[in-house]
């Protein structure tokens, strides 16, 4: 790739998903909504084929099986399932220009130098806090007889930024301490000083209203996953499809997140979609499965193209309220590392919390031992708008290409290409008449309407035939065919290869079946 920085990249992509159609700020002509996004012409074929590869690793096999849940759900589904108390993030705002922080983003953007200031200014404090404060004392790990030695020994330890960022976002959510460490930060945005409402927490669902009444007792929450639907209909379907233990439940479908800070284009934003699949396992076969979805989940990625030494797994070391286990696919974006997917050991927590808050037994009954239990559950949780982007930043190359002159000298040219895996490829081929003559694109249509039966095809007859190739090396378009003077004679084309920019020749009665072994899902 030709040299950029990673801030250089990122821009470029977010250029071309516009240029092309891929993706575009949602509503641009007002200036723009902050966090939702519209797929273009050729990011929603993209984001279609994602789903789909997805729906058919996961839906096409025997103990699987799918469903559309309503967005809008009881409002009691959200009291059961801990997403009213829980899922929260603590905000601070600044009193002078209104600019609101999560907490630990705010931390995030202090300068190293001021978080040990931070520190060593707050830390008679922490040292009486961490006296009647486990979880302080363990993080602050400082020894020392007397008050003026274990300030002494903190204030030093300060320096280490990792160390002070913890302190800091520990003392930003504690009543004790949050107030005097506010006031020693500045404001990201105005650069005004300790200058910042107490932490409260803030609920990331939204809320709306059923019914013609805005009042309380119709408030209900637009769903921030898609999980919930799936566990409301467990007994559904276990029932109606038959299925015994162990089987699965898959869905996609949007969610809804009231982010505070929205960032890095479709990595965090307002609305987006998720392929989740919760598997119901015997308790004590629980580990096991984990194991075995962390494995297909991650295969699955690099199946399609992801690169694999830009993935990894992370294990958090929080893990989220109903978790026993959980590991993230993480993706090396140009911004950083970022889970684009999360496998959890749900255990019956669900399935037990809406048995208590609905009155109905979400048990199962195991006919061969005899008993009757709770299901626990594996649950595999990906982005649909985030995988998207791990696939388009993945597949993005420019390519320096030399090129020797007619005076024998040499010049060089960058191309931009995506590498969309072909099954993801938004347009699988493109077809081009040579010239606009001699019958050429009258045989060129011919072809396109013949493959447009199975396939997304486009024709292209203006221009030079190389700034054709670029055009479509740009959308991704694997292969490009072209009609020229031996098509007339003998109905072979040649068909361009994308990556390689090889060419072969095929008669074309054989296009359909080479394009069905290369680009089906
Ligand atoms: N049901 C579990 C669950 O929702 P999560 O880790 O909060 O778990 C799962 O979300 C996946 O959904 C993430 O790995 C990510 O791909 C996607 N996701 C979550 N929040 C998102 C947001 N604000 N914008 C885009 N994608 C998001």
């Amino acid at each position: 790739m030709a040299s950029n920085s990673k801030n250089d990249v990122m821009e470029k992509i977010v250029s071309l998903a516009k240029r092309k159609g891929f993706v575009f700020q949602s509503s641009e002509i007002y200036g723009g909504l902050n966090g939702c996004y519209d797929y273009g012409p050729l990011g929603v074929e993209l984001l279609r084929n994602i789903k789909e590869a997805w729906w058919k690793e996961m839906t096409l096999r025997e103990d699987i099986e799918g469903l559309d849940a309503s967005i809008l759900m009881h409002p009691k589904t959200w009291e059961a399932s801990g997403h009213v108390e829980n899922f929260t993030d603590p905000m601070v705002d600044c009193k002078k220009c209104k600019s609101r922080y999560r907490v630990d983003i705010l931390a995030e953007q202090i300068s190293k130098k001021n978080l040990s200031k931070i520190v060593k200014a707050i830390a008679p404090a922490l040292y009486e806090a961490a006296k009647d404060n486990a979880d302080l004392k363990s993080i602050l790990s400082v020894d020392g007889d007397t008050s003026e030695e274990y300030i002494t020994t903190l204030s030093k330890k300060a320096d280490d930024e990792i160390f002070s960022m913890q302190v800091i976002n520990f003392a930003l959510i504690t009543p004790a301490l949050a107030s005097l460490a506010l006031k020693e930060i500045v404001c990201p945005n105005c650069g005004t000083k300790g200058e910042f409402t107490e932490a409260r927490q803030f609920n990331l669902m939204f809320k709306t209203f059923i019914g013609p009444l805005e009042e309380s007792s119709n408030a209900i929450f637009i769903r921030p996953e898609t999980a919930q639907g799936i566990y409301l209909n467990f007994l559904n379907v276990r029932e109606s499809a038959r299925q015994k233990l162990p089987f699965g439940i898959a869905q996609i479908g949007k969610a809804f997140r009231n982010e505070i800070n929205t960032k890095n284009f479709l990595f965090r934003t307002r609305e987006f979609e998720q392929m989740e699949m919760q598997f119901f396992v015997k308790p004590g076969d629980d580990e096991k499965w984990f194991d075995y979805w962390k494995e297909i989940r991650y295969n699955w990625f690099i199946r399609y193209g992801l690169k694999k030494e830009k993935m990894k797994f992370l294990l958090p070391d929080k893990l989220a309220h109903y978790a026993k286990a959980a590991a993230d696919i993480e993706y090396e974006f140009p911004f950083g590392w970022g889970e684009i997917e999360g496998i959890h050991n749900r255990t019956d927590f669900d399935l037990k919390r809406h048995t208590e808050f609905s009155g109905k037994k979400m048990e199962y009954y195991d006919e061969q031992t005899k008993e009757r239990f709770i299901p626990y559950v594996i649950e595999t949780s990906a982005g649909a708008s985030r995988s998207f982007l791990a696939f388009l930043v993945d597949a993005y190359e420019e390519q320096e290409l030399k090129k020797e002159n007619s005076d024998g000298t040499t010049s060089s040219e960058i191309r931009v290409v995506m590498h969309l895996h072909p099954a993801l490829a938004p347009i699988k081929a493109a077809v081009f008449p040579l010239v606009n003559r001699d019958g050429m694109p009258e045989l060129a249509h011919k072809i396109t309407a013949d493959l447009r039966k199975n396939f997304n095809v486009f024709y292209d007859e203006s221009g030079a035939v190389g700034r054709r190739y670029r055009r479509q090396d740009e959308n991704g378009t694997p292969y490009c065919i072209t009609v020229d003077t031996q098509t007339l004679e003998d109905n072979t084309v040649t068909i361009r290869d994308r990556d390689t920019m090889e060419q072969i020749r095929l008669p074309i009665d054989q296009i359909r079946n080479f394009l069905m072994d290369k680009v089906l899902i």
